[in-house]
Order: structure tokens, then C-alpha cells, then sequence
């Protein structure tokens, strides 16, 4: 690889990250583990960071096409990309379409139910207090957002929404919800960051209704990694040469 990795800055549940040579560029390794319930429940499968990575890429480039820009600069191998580095704002921006996980046991409203209209919730990135549904006002007052960033924010995931909606449909999967995170690059401009894949969505087949996400380790239904590999399959074969 021409990039080299440096120090070790950081090692997530899912990535490393890795300085470079270059003071704004950071490499991310996606990790074949696999974690849930703030890594109480633990698991893995040989490839799973490879097919992380292929999906993230393959959606953070159709999303560059429809004006949304992403961190990420270019693929190194299987393992590793590069990306911008960023002072990652410490939310998980949550869009949801169908009611389903901690929405449906918060409010009562049985997964599947199609909501009137996409909702935008914000989720404290803080492990020790188990991430908190927080509320706008909040964001304010911890200073980790303004106003007009919340409202940034907001726009462009629901933007980024119709975009992953369409490319999840065209390959016969309802997009029920995902989480994204944002970051601010050095010219203060907020940027999409981290992934986008199976771990950080939920992916329903349309015709069977069959869950192909992280809630089948989640909840032990089985067939993680073929669910993995189906997604991986299915979005590169449509999405992959576009
Ligand atoms: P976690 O921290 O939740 O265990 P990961 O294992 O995915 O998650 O670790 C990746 C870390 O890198 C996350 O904390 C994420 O916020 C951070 N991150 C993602 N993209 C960037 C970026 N472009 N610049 C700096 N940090 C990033
Ligand atoms: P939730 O229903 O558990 O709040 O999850 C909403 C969405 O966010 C779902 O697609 C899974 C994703 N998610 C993450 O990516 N990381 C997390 O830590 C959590 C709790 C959810
Ligand atoms: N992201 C968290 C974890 O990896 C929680 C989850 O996705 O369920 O532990």
C-alpha cells in the first residue's frame, strides 16, 4: 500500500484507526469483530470487515454523486481505506422510516409500522452512559451542536436518506433505519464519516420480510454472515459500477 500506517490513534469495536504520513488523512481498518449492547454481546466472522468496507464504499460513492459528501478518499485494500480525518461531532444521528428496535419498545409501536414520515433522532455518542436519546435543546447545551448545525444535520441525513432508500429498493430491501455520524474537517464544513453498512442499519428483504442486519446477531436469529454477504452481493452487483 502507498499509505502507511503510523501511530494506532484509536481502536473501536469495529475499526482501527491509524494516523498517516499526511497530518489530515487517517486510515480505517474494518475489524472481522462484531459487537452489540455496547460490546456486552461479542462476536466475529472471517471477511466481515471486507464486506463492511466494499458496502460502506461502494454507498459513500453513490452518495458523493448525489452531492453528499463523505470522509472517504480512496480504498487501499480489502481491510483499510483512507479517509479525511475529522473532529468527529460525538452524535448518533439516527433516521428511521419504519418503526422497529428502541423506538418500538420506547413508544410501544410494533416493529414494521410504516412511520407518517422519516423521523431524525440524536443518540450522545458516550459509551459510559450507554449513548442517551437526547433532544435538541440538549445538543445546545452540551455545546456539541449549534442551532443551525442541528439543522444541518438534520437536512442532510434525510437527504441521505432518500438516497439509501432508493439503493436499498432497487436491490429489494426496505431501509426500516440506520445511523450515521458527521465530523468537521479542517475548513469547519461537516463531512459524513464512519460507515454505512449492515451493523449500522436495519435491512428488511422486501418480499419475505427477512431481517439481513445486525439485529440477526443481535437476536440470535442465525445466518449472520450469509446475510452479510447477501447485502454485500446484492448492492455492489447494481450500485457497484455506477
Ligand atoms: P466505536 O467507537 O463506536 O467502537 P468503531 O469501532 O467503528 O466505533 O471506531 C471508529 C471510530 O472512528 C468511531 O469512534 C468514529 O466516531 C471515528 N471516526 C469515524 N470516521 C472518522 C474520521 N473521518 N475522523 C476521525 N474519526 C472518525
Ligand atoms: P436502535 O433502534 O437500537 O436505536 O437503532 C437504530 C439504528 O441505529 C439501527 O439501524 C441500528 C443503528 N445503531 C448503530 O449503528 N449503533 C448503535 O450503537 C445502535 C444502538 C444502533
Ligand atoms: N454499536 C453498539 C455495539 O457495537 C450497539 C449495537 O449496535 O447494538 O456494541
Amino acid at each position: 500500500m502507498t499509505e502507511t500506517k503510523k501511530d494506532l490513534l484509536y481502536e473501536g469495536k469495529a475499526k482501527k484507526v491509524y494516523a498517516t504520513t499526511k497530518p489530515d488523512q487517517l486510515i480505517q481498518e474494518f475489524k472481522d469483530s462484531l459487537t452489540a449492547f455496547n460490546a456486552q454481546k461479542k462476536g466475529s466472522f472471517k471477511g466481515k470487515g471486507t464486506v463492511n468496507l466494499k458496502i460502506t464504499t461502494c454507498i459513500f460513492n453513490y452518495l458523493a454523486k448525489m452531492g453528499v459528501n463523505s470522509h472517504y478518499l480512496k480504498t487501499i485494500d480489502d481491510q483499510n481505506i483512507l479517509v479525511e480525518k475529522l473532529n468527529m461531532i460525538p452524535l448518533e444521528v439516527v433516521v428511521r422510516n419504519f418503526a422497529a428496535g428502541s423506538m418500538s419498545t420506547r413508544l410501544g409501536i410494533t416493529e414494521g409500522t410504516l412511520l407518517s414520515k422519516p423521523i431524525v433522532e440524536f443518540y450522545l455518542k458516550k459509551d459510559e452512559l450507554g449513548d442517551p436519546l437526547i433532544t435538541d435543546d440538549h445538543v445546545v447545551m452540551l455545546k456539541v451542536a449549534t442551532v443551525a448545525e442541528i439543522d444541518h444535520l438534520k437536512s442532510c441525513a434525510l437527504k441521505i436518506n432518500i438516497a439509501l432508500k432508493k439503493m436499498f429498493s432497487d436491490i429489494g430491501i426496505d431501509l426500516i433505519d440506520f445511523k450515521i455520524e458527521f465530523g468537521k474537517n479542517k475548513k469547519g464544513e461537516i463531512v459524513l464519516a464512519d460507515e454505512i453498512s449492515p451493523d449500522s442499519c436495519r435491512l428488511w428483504d422486501k418480499a419475505t420480510g427477512e431481517k439481513l442486519d445486525k439485529d440477526r446477531f443481535r437476536r440470535d436469529l442465525g445466518k449472520v454472515e450469509e446475510s452479510y454477504h447477501l447485502v454485500c452481493d446484492k448492492i455492489l452487483k447494481v450500485w457497484g459500477k455506477h
